[in-house]
């Protein structure tokens, strides 16, 4: 099957080895030889409110020297930024033209049901609203194998009339917070997502404002992900499960997710940013298909830690934190400040990532180039941060995080024992109350909450790990760990999804309503 062009310009690959990123079929851009771009800011219309967002394909120079093709918000990957304040409602239509239905998340946004992105909620492309039939499956991705006929299909009541375009509501009541959006389209998040429908969100507000934190060019999104690449430049995606091939102990690319050779920064391969020797505010997005993430800096500072934790998934935390590695599962982010500052001019340090094998070891290179003048400073008091006890949790749930039974086409991802149904919730939470819930794992799972924002009460038993800190809506779960949190729902009453956020067992089921009374 290796070489069987699907819509969208990805590729059938053929068996990997389990645990093994796929393989680039070219051959692999120096590093650091790439300058670091920083995605376009979206611009609001005249009312300096309401956005438009085009998804579409295009051709851009990911490899040096090639053309791939990637389906982008505004045809750019990742996505514009969206730098907007909190407490100013805006809205986004989004408008497909790509060939295939989309849903779009605000991914830790406290949006209206409607507006969520839920995964059937679809836009499908220009001109096909009347044509197209809800559990349709599309094409162009394994996640059909869950859903192609399968469990959309039976609950039509859970789909809506498919539109063509879209308008968003964002709210925006929530302090500052380095969010993200992303497609959600069921069983076709992965293949979606990593064919470049991505991009940042920051809200800021007035008390963030009032910190003196490196601003302006001093301050920067850092979306981190990888890709492999077919030969002529087109990305490659498994679009069949290598394990459905019949290769010999293989478990297949959706068991352990989505993994490519190349690491991208911003959208560039092993990138180089030349910075001042000075404080930067950088902000890491985790914003990979299943590969987990732990950052260190090399050469570390010759004094100090290397990163100093400002902000976690959703907001400042109330103090800042000196961390040595950055832990990011899928979906999780970290705000933090990086003092250039300690290293001498002339200094390349090497961002590297611990869990990372051979050339994925590497992710980008900050020079340090030149002294600057800096009135940035990190203050001992961030932000008020209420810490949650198990007190004010008025009821307590389980949730198991677990590969269930073979379905039609194998095993499949589970919650509770059950694969997604957009026509069951499993748990109906009170709109403003705070419940305390236990996750159980057999693997790493990313679990990320909709509309809820928690704090991390517990790991077996023992106190958070530092990459638990703050406010999140996303939180790795280990093999055969028991992760207490802290979970409060406010702002909208309705139907939103918990689900594990390696985006293919997501595809692959692992993915549960629930219903905010
Ligand atoms: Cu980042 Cu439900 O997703
Ligand atoms: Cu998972």
């Amino acid at each position: 099957l290796a070489g069987v062009t699907l819509a969208g310009g990805c590729r059938l690959a053929g068996a990997e080895r389990a645990g093994a990123p796929l393989a680039s079929r070219l051959p692999l851009p120096r590093p650091f030889a790439v300058p670091l771009p920083v995605p376009p800011v979206a611009r609001p219309g005249a009312d300096g409110t309401s956005y438009e967002l085009v998804q579409r394909p295009a051709r851009v120079e990911i490899i040096p020297g090639t053309r791939t093709e990637v389906w982008g918000y505004d045809g750019v990957f990742p996505g514009p930024t969206f730098d907007v304040r909190a407490g100013r409602p805006i809205r986004v239509r989004v408008v497909n033209r790509l060939p295939v239905p989309t849903s779009t998340h605000l991914h830790g946004g406290v949006t209206p049901p409607d507006s969520d992105g839920y995964p059937t909620h679809l836009v499908v492309p220009s001109g096909l609203a009347g044509r197209f039939r809800p559990g349709h499956g599309g094409q162009g991705a394994h996640g059909g194998q869950a859903g192609q006929g399968g469990h959309g299909a039976r609950r039509p009541e859970a789909w809506r009339p498919a539109r063509e375009t879209f308008v968003h509501e964002y709210p925006l009541g929530q302090a500052a917070a380095t969010l993200w959006y992303h497609d959600h389209r069921m069983d076709f998040t992965g293949p979606q997502v990593y064919r470049g429908l991505a991009g940042m969100f920051l809200i800021r507000d007035e008390a963030e404002d009032a910190l003196p934190l490196p601003r302006g060019d001093r301050e920067i999104p850092l979306l981190i992900c990888d890709r492999a690449f077919e030969e002529d430049g087109a990305l490659r995606y498994p679009s069949v499960d290598p394990a459905l091939l019949g290769e010999p102990g293989v478990t297949g690319a959706h068991h352990q997710g989505v993994e490519g050779d190349v690491m991208l920064v911003n959208g560039a391969p092993w990138p180089v940013a030349e910075v001042a020797a000075v404080r930067y505010r950088l902000r890491f997005l985790n914003a990979c298909n299943a590969r987990r993430l732990d950052l260190r800096l090399d050469p570390p500072p010759p004094s100090g830690a290397a990163f100093t934790q400002i902000g976690g998934d959703i907001g400042l935390l109330s103090r800042p934190r000196p961390l040595d590695g950055l832990v990011l599962a899928g979906a999780e982010r970290a705000d933090v400040v990086v003092d250039f500052g300690a290293y001498p001019v002339g200094t390349r340090v090497v961002l590297r990532n611990r869990l990372g094998a051979g050339r994925t070891r590497e992710v980008m290179r900050f020079d340090v180039v030149r002294r600057a003048g800096d009135d940035s400073a990190v203050p001992a008091r961030l932000a008020r941060v209420r810490t949650l006890t198990p007190r004010d949790a008025v009821r307590r749930r389980r949730f198991d995080f677990r590969l269930g039974g073979p379905g039609p086409h194998g095993a499949r991802w589970t919650v509770n024992g059950l694969p997604f149904d957009p026509g069951t919730a499993l748990a109906a939470p009170e709109l403003g109350t705070t419940e305390l819930w236990t996750l159980t794992s057999d693997f790493h799972h990313p679990v990320h909450v909709h509309l809820g924002h928690f704090q991390v009460l517990s790991r077996n038993g023992r106190p958070p790990r530092p990459s638990d800190a703050g406010w999140k809506d996303t939180v790795d779960v280990r093999p055969y760990e028991v992760v207490q949190i802290l979970v409060h729902f406010a702002g909208f009453r309705g139907r939103y999804v918990v689900h594990c956020h390696n985006l293919e067992h997501e595809d692959m089921a692992m993915m549960a309503n629930i219903d905010v009374v």
